[in-house]
């Protein structure tokens, strides 16, 4: 090799020769562009032919007093590259993982907004029904899924034989207890652990035995309503149900009582609204059929014997009670044609209603 001379006889004739091939390694390592650089490098001069290994076997040629001292001038250099040689390995590693890193993030791309989740449309409706009678002093009361036949159907003026039994008994789990098919037995619950006046809606979820088609489930939700005071008459129930359809449908809403029948209201009424999506108008609409009205749910007077089963004097107290499906409000205020919609968790339909 050029500039090596390998026959020293002194240990200063040494020290030279390894500057010399100390600046030549500095002046190479700068040079080395990547890991293949260094690894030749690395072999060029500490390698088992390289030129500080054959400077380390002309040890032999130098006087054995002068050896021990040529041998530590010698591991002092090898040390020192070993260590220069890893600073470059690790500077060189660092500007690959920059040049990678800055490839793969471009921060001029916009973006991509995280999927966040929404209200479902069925607690909104059941929300703002809620807060309306809220902001009217009403207070709102959760009950139980499982519920037993007293509080179904005895309590609430429907004895074991009576034919309105039919159309509630759904999912028994025992002979006594069963998946409450409405949310009026929160009127007894309520009723029982209160004295007059009571003001009270109860939102949840109910159970029938219902074939599962555009217009029901057999798993729904219920808003129930109850206000016992003294002298509380119709009008009372007709002027919230009014104020309730204005705040779901808006301000021209009007609401209409039909005849019907319950066993724990007395008189007893269907309620129905102005369709909202026709206002009336017109005889082909799809959603009310051309009727001009969208039915709601159930209401009327609390029946005396309710009101005697939780002690409370007929003659003094009165009241009037309401339940609505939350899903058939939900389908008329968003324009829905199928309930299973709701159940769904179609990401692509409920991010409409978010
Ligand atoms: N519970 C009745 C139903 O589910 C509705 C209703 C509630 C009727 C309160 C009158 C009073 O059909």
């Amino acid at each position: 090799m050029p500039g090596i001379r390998n026959e020293t006889n002194t240990v200063s004739e040494l020290a030279t020769s390894l500057e010399d091939l100390q600046r030549r390694f500095d002046g190479a390592l700068e040079g080395a562009a990547d890991e293949r650089a260094l690894e030749a490098l690395r072999v060029a001069y500490l390698g088992r032919s390289g030129e500080v290994t054959s400077l380390r076997r002309s040890i032999g040629t130098l006087p054995p007093a002068e050896r021990p001292g040529a041998g530590k001038v010698i591991n002092d250099v090898v040390e020192r590259m070993e260590a220069q040689l890893a600073q470059a390995a690790a500077r060189l590693e660092m500007r690959v993982f920059e040049a990678e890193l800055s490839e793969r993030i471009d921060v001029t791309f916009p973006s991509v907004p995280p999927q966040t989740g929404s209200i479902h449309p069925i607690r909104r409706v059941l929300r703002d029904a809620a807060s309306y009678f809220e902001r009217h002093g009403f207070a709102v009361v959760l009950g139980l899924e499982v519920e037993t036949d007293y509080y179904n159907f005895d309590a609430l003026n429907i004895p074991p034989t009576h034919p309105a039994r039919e159309g509630f008994d759904s999912f028994f789990i025992n002979d006594t207890l069963l998946l409450r098919p409405h949310t009026s037995p929160m009127q007894i619950r309520t009723m029982q652990h209160h004295e007059p006046p009571v003001a009270m809606v109860a939102p949840g979820r109910c159970y029938r035995r219902d074939a599962v088609d555009a217009r029901h489930l057999f798993q729904f939700n219920q808003i129930e309503g109850l206000l016992i005071a003294g002298d509380i008459h119709f009008g009372h129930l007709k002027g919230m149900l009014t104020g309730l359809c204005r705040a779901l449908f808006g301000e021209d809403q009007r609401v209409r009582f039909r005849p019907s029948f319950f066993p724990f209201t007395e008189p007893s009424a269907e309620v129905d609204t102005t369709c909202p999506k026709c206002k009336g108008q017109s005889r082909e609409c799809n959603m009310c059929g051309g009727s001009g009205w969208i039915e709601l749910g159930g209401s009327g007077m609390v029946h005396p014997n309710v009101l005697r089963e939780v002690g409370y004097d007929p003659d003094v107290y009165s009241g009037w009670a309401f339940g609505f499906g939350i899903e058939r409000l939900g389908l008329t205020r968003y324009d829905i044609d199928d309930i299973r919609r709701f159940v769904d968790s179609d990401p692509d339909f409920l991010a409409q209603l978010a």
